[in-house]
Formats: structure tokens, sequence, C-alpha cells
């Protein structure tokens, strides 16, 4: 059993993840600076394990944070969630985005150098790839130039991690393309918490079933898909969860720096979501047919092979769970950790 390092650990994915990880037998020591999140998310992932982990409050920009963290705690491997993530806000405040996610990675590393701690799982996206690449993505595709600066940072990480680990021999990384993470642990007492109007499509369909929001608008119905809407590969965060697991593992045991995507392999339309959702919970979600969001593209779907034959890792959970997972957290927490 391992000593993890959790970056943003009381964030959505983070947050799963410790809790897979308590479950598995690991240690956690968590560092995230609550500027998207509370501890109350590790509370109760403490409460769900009946494990207890280490929670730090801290920036991964500053050295000092960094190295406590290291010298207080024997580390042997870091999963690095911690940044920041909203699209549209990546437009308006680039620098931020810069700072957190290429100058926090940056600053994480130089501290796991320093420490002597090479073992490395890193989150990364799907937006990575060349938007004319076609469906489903395999990780051999060329990767492109992301329409938005927060994507860029996904990409700018990458490849520099790719490099430290092509100059340094010591490194061990992998690099985890998500596609669209969705869903809550089943018990309902974990889950997604956005701050203020969603941008993405689950928790903004829970907040219009809860009567949080009026309705949503769908983004496009002339695209070229099965009904016009956008097609995403859906994959339960439990799932997701797993993957750093299974990359651990892989890495505990490898050099070098590698890609897996982590996606179901299947895409689903936004309308196919919206009435999924409604047949599986029974509630009604009000919607409208809205123009398209600037920067979607048609379809984005995985090709998870390497990940099923390399991580020896496999998505359990069907598009049904994700969206009964997703209600649950919702309907049990109406308003989030602040319930
Ligand atoms: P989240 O916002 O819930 O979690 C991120 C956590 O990092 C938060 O707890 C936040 O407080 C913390 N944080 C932010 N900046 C920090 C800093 N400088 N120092 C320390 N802590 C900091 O987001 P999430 O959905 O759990 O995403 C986790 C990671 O996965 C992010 O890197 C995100 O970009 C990536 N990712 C997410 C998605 C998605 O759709 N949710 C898709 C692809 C990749
Ligand atoms: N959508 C709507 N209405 C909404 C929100 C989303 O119709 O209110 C649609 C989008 O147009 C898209 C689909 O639902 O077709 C999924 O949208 P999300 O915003 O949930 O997810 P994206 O695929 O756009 O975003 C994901 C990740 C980001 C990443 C981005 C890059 O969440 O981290 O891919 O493409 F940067």
């Amino acid at each position: 059993m391992a000593n993890i390092l959790v970056t943003g650990g009381a964030g959505y994915i983070g947050s799963h993840t410790c809790l897979e990880l308590l479950e598995a037998g690991h240690d956690v020591v968590v560092l995230d600076n609550l500027s998207n999140s509370s501890e109350e998310s590790l509370k109760r992932v403490q409460e769900l394990t009946g494990k207890s982990l280490k929670f730090i409050q801290g920036d991964i920009r500053d050295p000092h944070d960094l190295d406590q963290a290291f010298a207080t705690h024997k580390i042997d491997a870091v999963i690095h969630f911690a940044g920041l993530k909203a699209v549209g806000e990546s437009q308006k405040i680039p620098l931020s985005y810069f700072d957190h996610n290429i100058a926090g990675s940056i600053q994480l590393t130089q501290a796991m150098e320093r420490a002597g701690v090479f073992n490395l799982v890193f989150s990364s996206s799907a937006t990575v790839y060349d938007e004319a690449n076609i469906s489903p993505l395999d990780e051999t595709m060329p990767t492109g130039m992301p329409s938005n600066n927060y994507g860029y940072t996904k990409l700018i990480v990458e490849q520099l991690l790719q490099k430290l680990a092509i100059a340094d021999p010591r490194w061990s990384i992998a690099l985890l393309r998500y596609f669209n993470p969705v869903g809550a642990h089943k018990s309902g007492r974990i889950g997604e918490d956005p701050q203020g109007i969603p941008n993405n499509l689950m928790p903004y369909v829970t907040q219009v079933a809860v009567g949080r929001r009026e309705k949503l608008s769908i983004y496009g119905d002339d695209y070229d898909t099965i009904d016009g809407t956008g097609v995403r590969d859906y994959i339960h965060v439990v799932d997701l969860a797993n993957a750093h697991l299974c990359a651990l593992n892989n890495r505990l045991n490898a050099k070098g720096c590698r890609a897996w995507n982590i996606g179901t392999g299947n895409g689903c339309s936004v309308l196919e979501v919206k009435n999924t959702f409604e047949k599986v919970n029974g509630v009604a979600v009000a919607y409208e047919i809205a123009p398209r969001r600037s920067g979607d593209v048609a379809t984005s779907f995985a090709n998870n092979a390497r990940a099923v034959t390399e991580l020896g890792w496999t998505a359990k959970y069907t598009l049904e769970d994700m969206l009964a997972d997703s209600w649950n957290w919702q309907k049990q927490n109406p308003t989030g950790y602040q319930s």
C-alpha cells in the first residue's frame, strides 16, 4: 500500500478518488486551497469509509506548502487534480489559468523532485485532441490547439511532463485524458457542487430537475449527429476515480510518460441524456433549443482500448447508473455541500 498526495482532493473528482484510495487501503494526504470546494467533502469521505485522511489547506503554487507536505508525510506518488476548470472563465482571466494550472504544475513537479518523489498521475482532458480528429479518439491521434485557455493549459502541462520524463528517466507519469465525468457516489453523500451557474450539462440538468433553474438550454440541434444535439462520452466519476488507482499501479512499476483515454467508448447526445434522465428518475426537465455554444464540437467519444489493455481498467457503470446517481446526490443535497 502506498502513501498518496492528492492535490485538489476536496473537489469533485478528487473526493471520489480519495474514497476509492482509502477503500483500497492506501494512505491519503490531500493538499487543496478550497478555492472551489469545501472540507465537508473530505469529512464525508472519511465517514463513508470509516478511515481517516490528512488534510493540508495549501496552494500548489506555494513551494512552502508543498515542501511541508512532502516533509511531513512520506509520499510515494502524487495524483494531481488541483487547478481551475471553467472554460468560459479561462477566456476572461487567462493569467489565473496559466498561474494555477501551468505554474502550479511546475511548482508541484519541482517540489516532487526536491522530495525525491517521481510518480505522478495528471488530470488531463479530451480537449487536448485536435478538433479535426474523428471519434472514436485514440491516443495516437494528434493533439491540437484547444479553442480555449483552459484546454490550452492542459495541453501545455501534458507537453511539459512529456519533456520532463524524456530528460529525466526517474519520472513515471500518467496523463489521464478524461472525457465527460458525471454521476456521484452511490450513497449520495459526495458529488459535484459547482459554484454559481453550472457550465456543464449534468449539473445543469439536475438543478433544473430540483427546481433551482427554470429550464435547460440545449446548445444547438443542427449538428450532424443522431438527433442534431452534441454527442459526448459520459463517464461515471467512480469509474474515473478507479482509473487513477489503475494508473498508479501501472506507474509504480514503470518509467516514462504515457497518455490514456478515460471514457466509456459510447457517445450520447444531449437529448438522449435529458430523456434518459427523465425516464430513470421519473422527473421532468424543462428545456429549450438555444443557439450553438461557441467552441463546441459535434461529437467527441473515446477509444478506451489502451486503458483497458494496459491499465486493466474498465468502465462498469451505464448511462442509467450515472443519471440515477447524479440525481440521488442532487436530491439529497439540493444546494450542494451547503445543504
Ligand atoms: P474541482 O474544481 O471540483 O476540483 C479542483 C480542486 O482543486 C478544488 O478542490 C479546488 O479548490 C482545488 N484547487 C484549485 N486551484 C488550486 C491551487 N492553486 N492549489 C490547491 N488547490 C487548488 O474540479 P474537478 O471537476 O474535480 O476536476 C479535477 C481536475 O480534473 C482538474 O484539473 C480539471 O481540470 C480536470 N478535468 C475535469 C473535467 C471535468 O469535466 N470535471 C474534465 C477533464 C479534466
Ligand atoms: N450542453 C447543453 N446545455 C448546457 C450545457 C451543455 O446543451 O447547459 C451541451 C454542450 O453543448 C455539449 C454537451 O452538452 O454538447 C456537453 O457539454 P459540457 O459543457 O457538459 O461538456 P463539454 O464536452 O463541453 O466539456 C468538456 C469538459 C471540459 C473540457 C471541454 C472541452 O467538461 O473540461 O470538454 O471540449 F474543457
